[in-house]
């Protein structure tokens, strides 16, 4: 369930219907998509955006921890999306972790908005009993590697553990977990 967060900019709620002409400009530019999956999605009409809504939202309807926000200034721009979600280990599809995700507008980057909101998602992640969360970067997204970076996420090195894909991987593990951060399994 997305469930509304809070940061001193920031509020992180779920998408609405009425979002649908945000998710459209953020999610039909070459920029925002270039480092998603493999480059190529494009979310062209408000009927796609409205569909993409409306999964985001029941998907997470079960799990306490996971969501798709709207991350939004105080006064109510939506500024882009965080996303907590399980990640398909390569070659199984297997998901076994939780992945961290951030998506913002060209319009609203370079405020530290991404970094915000991305440590509010992973204190509501931690305090819903998460042990661990993972980021997957392309090798060249250095934008992501830097958000990564600045939440105190452990850089691990190339991977290809998951989505079948080269990435540069980081991870985070719980204040209390007690475990060793890089806990990746091959
Ligand atoms: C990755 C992405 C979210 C990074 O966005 P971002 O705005 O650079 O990241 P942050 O929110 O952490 O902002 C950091 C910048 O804000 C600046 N900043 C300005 N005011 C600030 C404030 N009050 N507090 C903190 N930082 C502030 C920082 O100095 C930093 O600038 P710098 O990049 O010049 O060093 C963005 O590039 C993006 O959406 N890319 C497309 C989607 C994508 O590839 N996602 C990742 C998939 S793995």
């Amino acid at each position: 369930m997305t469930r509304q967060l809070a940061s001193p900019r920031l509020i992180l709620r779920p998408y609405s219907p009425g979002d649908a002409a945000f998710v459209r400009g953020l999610y039909s530019r070459p920029e925002v998509q270039r480092y998603l999956g493999d480059g190529t999605q494009r979310v062209r009409t408000m009927i796609e955006a409205r569909a993409k809504i409306n999964a985001w939202n029941e998907r997470y309807l079960a799990e306490p921890a996971q969501g798709l926000w709207a991350v939004c200034r105080k006064g109510g721009t939506i500024t882009g999306s965080l996303l907590l979600k399980p990640i398909p280990d390569s070659v199984t599809a297997v998901e076994r972790d939780t992945e961290i995700g951030w998506h913002f507008h060209p319009d609203h980057r370079g405020h530290g908005y991404a970094t915000e909101a991305a440590r509010v998602v992973l204190d509501h992640a931690f305090a819903c009993g998460l042990e661990r969360v993972v980021a997957v970067t392309n090798p060249a997204n250095t934008a992501s590697q830097a958000v990564c970076l600045r939440l105190g996420m452990t850089h691990l090195g190339p991977s290809d553990a998951y989505y079948d894909a080269a990435c540069e991987l980081f991870d985070i593990t719980a204040p209390t977990s007690g475990k060793e951060p890089g806990g990746e399994q091959s």
